[in-house]
């Protein structure tokens, strides 16, 4: 049988035994593919779901600063009985309702300034042909089999359940709902024979789950024996046909994980694995909430090995958005709506609050309070007023124009040093996909700059004449040049407000797309330089109770949810 590796720079097929070696070095010519989970879509996303794509939005940004080729890939999962009951819901057909979540999908994206490569849907007949090929070499492999499964289901997971995990009434302790009995005779996928493989693979290498606590929770799962799964459903028509079976569909988890292969495909090329994985496969980083770690990190590499295809280099399991402590999800209903938060704030307010509050791996909860009071103390204070005072008394005193290289105004200067460590300090935590810990570094650079800028008190030279011009007009030229290295480095995550303070420091929207990482280095505002007129970059957000009155945005954002007409769909 042959096997298929991806090595995009020679497109030489890699035999499977050698995937271990040739997954995990890292060639600086394979593109860095990353994929968000692809989302049910029984109901519009909410702020959990937007969550891993605005993370993985921030880790591809910040990839291409570093001039590496990008394959970001989000979609949809649009086949299953969870589908097609919301679809019967709401009085539409399946392809209708997939039709109308997909698209708010993509339009949230388009809110949220989410700069994905691919999106895919599962019910791409591209796709299809895809999963139909997998199913048949996992089938020649003689890894499939038949027979009678009967046990406890959780539509909302889409998933048979061990008893174990259950709480009381057999509910499932994830969606609190109870799990129906269900007997069926499906055909198997044989996990258990990969048993002793990933064993392996997860000891040699420590890095492919991630953070570390999570590794240790899937060592436990298949140490602790591996059953085979069901891959199959008798009684659901909404789904891919098993090849030679037409009276079964194929278990949705099995369609949809094929989707992060299927999303490489190129448009008008005939849809097969081999051209799919020669156009990125495998995947650099699949980044994906912990409810679903087991899917990524046992059943989908159990999957591909079955088929001879090459290992993801890693999975990172983050943590939950939480409402009073619970999951915030559609089958709960207790979700909070992005479209509004970014209708009311902006796409840079609600990307930076949740990277940087919620730590990434880890759990977090939402309070309106603390988003205002982050938000107005980060963007509007510490960056966006540093940058406007700076630039006002640049105006004032010097034409707007920079008097000297910054890098010579920064000669034998400690601040300089500073915003060179912090720098490196965020590119390593970027790297490392530490993304609060990135905000914090680039966010220090602002507050040094404020510190800098009132123990020189400028303003105080300048009254003096000729004898301080020279000295202030530097001390100016050392704060905007740290504002503009402080705009590159978040703007991976920041992508509107660092475009809106380049623009300020008087470079072009086609300069800052054009700016790498290696630009954050100390010297780019140059002598002769002129900057445009300062307007606050990020206005602050009032609080109605503030001021009895919105702000304009705030009420331009209102006016505006008014005109957009709410889709009812009716939750699952
Ligand atoms: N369709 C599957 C994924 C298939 S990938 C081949 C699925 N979809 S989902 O819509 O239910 O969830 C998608 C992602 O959103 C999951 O990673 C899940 O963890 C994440 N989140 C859903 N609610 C969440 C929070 N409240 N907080 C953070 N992320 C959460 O599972």
């Amino acid at each position: 049988m042959s096997s298929f590796s991806s090595n995009r720079s020679t497109r030489v097929p890699i035999p499977v035994l050698m995937w271990r070696r040739a997954s995990y070095t890292t060639n600086a010519a394979d593109p860095f593919v990353l994929t968000t989970p692809l989302y049910y879509v029984n109901a519009p996303p909410h702020m959990g779901s937007a969550y891993t794509t605005v993370a993985a939005d921030a880790i591809a940004r910040f990839q291409r600063l570093l001039g590496k080729e990008v394959i970001f890939i989000t979609g949809t999962d649009e086949h299953g009985e969870k589908i097609a009951s919301a679809a019967a819901a709401n009085g539409s057909s399946p392809s209708e309702h997939c039709d109308i979540i997909s698209e708010g999908y993509r339009a949230l994206w388009k809110e949220l300034d989410i700069s994905y490569d691919k999106f895919i849907r599962t019910t791409d007949p591209n796709h299809e042909a895809i999963v139909k090929e997998f199913y048949s070499k996992v089938l020649a492999k003689g890894d499939i089999y038949r027979a009678d499964y009967e046990g406890l289901y959780c539509v909302n997971c889409e998933e048979y359940k061990d008893e174990k995990e259950l709480l009381d009434d057999n509910c499932c302790p994830m969606h609190l709902k109870p799990c129906v009995r269900r007997k069926e005779d499906n055909y198997f996928f044989a996990l258990s024979k990969y048993q002793k493989q990933l064993e392996e693979i997860l000891i040699e290498n420590p890095d492919f789950v991630q953070p570390s606590f999570r590794m240790n929770e899937v060592q436990g799962w298949v140490k602790s024996g591996l059953r085979d799964f069901s891959i199959s459903r008798a009684s659901v028509n909404w789904g891919i046909p098993v090849p030679n079976d037409a009276k079964q569909t194929i278990y949705v988890w099995f369609d949809a994980l094929l989707g992060y292969i299927s999303a490489l495909l190129e448009d008008n090329k005939q849809p097969s694995l081999q051209t799919a994985i020669f156009s990125g496969w495998p995947a650099s980083l699949h980044l994906i909430g912990k409810d679903i770690l087991r899917f990524h990190a046992v059943y989908w590499p159990a999957m591909l090995m079955s088929a001879g295809i090459s290992l993801p280099k890693k999975v990172f399991g983050h943590g939950f958005l939480t409402k009073d402590g619970m999951k915030m999800g559609k089958s709960l209903g207790n979700t909070l709506e992005p479209t509004e938060l970014v209708h009311r704030f902006g796409p840079d307010a609600v990307r930076y609050f949740f990277l940087k509050e919620v730590e990434f791996g880890g759990d977090g909860d939402y309070s309106e309070d603390r988003f205002i009071n982050i938000i107005n103390a980060n963007l509007a204070n510490t960056i966006g007023n540093l940058l406007n005072r700076t630039l006002g008394l640049l105006r004032k005193n010097c034409q707007s124009t920079i008097t000297v290289d910054s890098a010579i105004a920064a000669e034998g200067n400690a601040f300089k040093d500073i915003v060179g460590n912090l720098v490196d300090k965020a590119r390593q935590h970027y790297e490392n996909l530490e993304l609060s810990s990135a905000c914090e570094a680039v966010l220090e650079i602002g507050t040094a700059g404020n510190v800098y800028i009132d123990e020189k008190a400028p303003w105080s030279l300048f009254k003096q004449g000729e004898s301080g011009f020279e000295t202030a007009s530097k001390d100016l030229v050392i704060v905007l040049e740290a504002i503009r290295i402080v705009a590159i480095a978040l703007s991976p995550i920041t992508p509107s407000l660092s475009l809106r303070i380049y623009t300020q420091l008087g470079y072009s929207e086609d300069q800052f797309n054009a700016v790498s990482w290696s630009e954050t280095r100390w010297g780019g505002l140059k002598f002769g330089h002129i900057t445009t007129e300062p307007k606050p970059v990020f206005a602050r957000i009032e609080l109605e109770t503030d001021s009895n009155n919105a702000t304009s945005e705030t009420k331009k954002a209102s006016k505006k949810k008014e005109r957009q007409k709410t889709q009812k769909v009716v939750e699952a």
